[in-house]
């Protein structure tokens, strides 16, 4: 506990208590129930999925029907964009019955679904969440759980009111870094950790196609501290297990939107194309010509928009000061025009050090894509790499592992790397409240945002 702050007490005291204990593994998941029980005469859980885009057709649609076929069945899908949903559906290789968003409860109460997958447009994900839990139906939902702190208070609110189920997918939980620096933060061989050093980069892959879609407006995803970031901020409330008290950030957008030069509209078509770096071709790409360029006369969506739109609103140079309830002190970047892509970690604890590193595409020669390197005080330093995970698959096998322990279940989880609802809720927060903080230029206590 921060012996410093006004703000810290009873109330953060609480939260601990709440969530185990710090630094305990957790108990199971708030949502992590047992095998689901289908209700159908199939015998098969039924699903229906919101939001058919990238990753509602891929992970959560084709990989599901593909990898999950013998206990799930898909009967009904769910967009504002009948085009797109139609090529997901041949894509996903289903055959059920498309609604418009209008007809979200229609088809609910035609398709009586066992479980409403939810992989819409972030801003949205609230809105689906609760509907579905007030008609009755458990919820698995993509991250972040919202984009801003009221719909947060309602979806927690609306869980606790009805009583139903709800899982928000945190995967990067599962990736074999992630549980190889939670084991040895676990293991308290570099003792106590007292504050946390983390910098993510984003590559001009990555990074910049955040500012070619809807990501690049903050009414869509809060900010890319939310969309993006959330995955990083609920890895450190999980490796830490604490949950964030106060934060003071600072954004800047420094190479994106309004620095260009020049601009238009999209790439496609674009007079700059022969001298802009951030030029990308869009119509070499069959998944996104299919899904997005094919569909515009449904919704106007443009997914090759201009990174240098002037409207875009978010920012692309992000840094954090937070103060967790157990006094840990963490500084955290997040940067999104890179040259590579990555991450580098170091927790300071009383003990020693632990310092982690991803690189991908990083033009200089490194030993394996993850180094873990552990220090302890006054001892040798030693090198590892993280577990590899077999299978491997989307985010470095992290999107099986956690669809296993889903529709698999009960899968034991001696890590907790499924995350509670109130964890979905905190990693969204400190996000919302860096968002805040940027915008009012002051510190924002997590506690100004909800009751919990
Ligand atoms: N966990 C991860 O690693 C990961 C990776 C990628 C994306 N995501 C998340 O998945 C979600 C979808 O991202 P994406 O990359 O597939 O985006 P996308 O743009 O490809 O798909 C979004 C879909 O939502 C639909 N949609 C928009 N508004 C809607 C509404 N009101 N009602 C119903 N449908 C609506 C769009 O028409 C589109 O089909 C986002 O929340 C994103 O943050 C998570």
């Amino acid at each position: 506990m921060d012996k410093q702050s006004p703000r810290s007490g009873r109330r953060e005291f609480l939260a601990a208590a709440a969530t185990g204990g710090v630094g305990l593994a957790l108990g199971p998941a708030a949502g992590q129930e047992a095998a689901a029980k289908p209700k159908g005469n199939s015998g098969r859980l039924r699903v229906v999925l919101v939001g058919t885009g990238g990753r509602g057709s891929s992970t959560w649609g084709k990989n599901l029907q593909n990898n999950f076929g013998d206990v799930l069945e898909f009967v009904g899908l769910c967009d504002i964009n009948r085009k797109r949903m139609a090529v997901a559906r041949d894509y996903i290789g289903v055959n059920c019955p498309m609604f418009s968003d209008t007809e979200f409860d229609e088809m609910i109460r035609k398709t009586s679904p066992d479980r409403v997958i939810i992989t819409t447009v972030d801003s949205f994900h609230a809105k689906y969440i609760c509907r579905a839990m007030e008609l009755g139906v458990d919820v698995i939902s993509e991250k972040p759980m919202a984009t801003d702190e009221k719909m947060v208070q309602e979806v927690l609110d609306t869980e606790r009111r009805t009583g139903r189920k709800l899982i928000i997918t945190e995967n990067y939980r599962y990736s074999p870094d992630g549980a190889t620096i939670k084991k040895i933060i676990d293991s308290e061989e570099i003792g106590t950790i007292t504050s946390v050093d983390y910098n993510v980069y984003l590559n001009t892959n990555h990074g910049t196609s955040y500012f070619r879609r809807w990501h690049g407006f903050k009414q869509f995803n809060g900010s890319l501290l939310d969309s993006e970031g959330s995955h990083f901020l609920d890895l450190v409330q999980w490796w830490l297990g604490a949950e964030p008290a106060e934060v003071q950030a600072f954004g800047a957008l420094r190479r994106y939107g309004y620095n260009g030069e020049y601009r238009s509209a999209r790439c496609m078509n674009c007079p700059h194309k022969g001298k802009c770096e951030f030029f990308w071709d869009v119509t070499k790409d069959k998944f996104a010509m299919d899904f997005y360029v094919n569909a515009e006369s449904e919704d106007g969506y443009i997914r090759d928009g201009c990174v240098y739109r002037r409207d875009i609103n978010v920012w692309d140079t992000m840094t954090l000061n937070v103060r967790y309830h157990t006094g840990v002190l963490m500084s955290f970047s997040l940067n999104a025009f890179m040259p590579y892509e990555g991450y580098r970690i170091s927790f300071n604890g009383t003990k020693g050090r632990l310092d982690a590193r991803a690189y991908h595409d990083q033009p200089w020669k490194v030993e394996g894509p993850v180094e873990i390197r552990i220090t302890p005080l006054f001892k040798e330093s030693r090198t590892m790499g993280a577990e590899t995970q077999a299978g491997a698959g989307g985010h470095w096998g992290g999107d099986s592992k956690l669809q296993d322990s889903i529709f698999r279940g009960p899968i034991p989880d001696p890590l907790h790397q499924r995350a509670t609802n109130r964890e979905a809720a905190f990693a969204c927060l400190l996000a919302i409240a860096a968002r805040r903080s940027i915008e009012q230029n002051r510190p924002v206590f997590i506690e100004e945002l909800i009751k919990l």
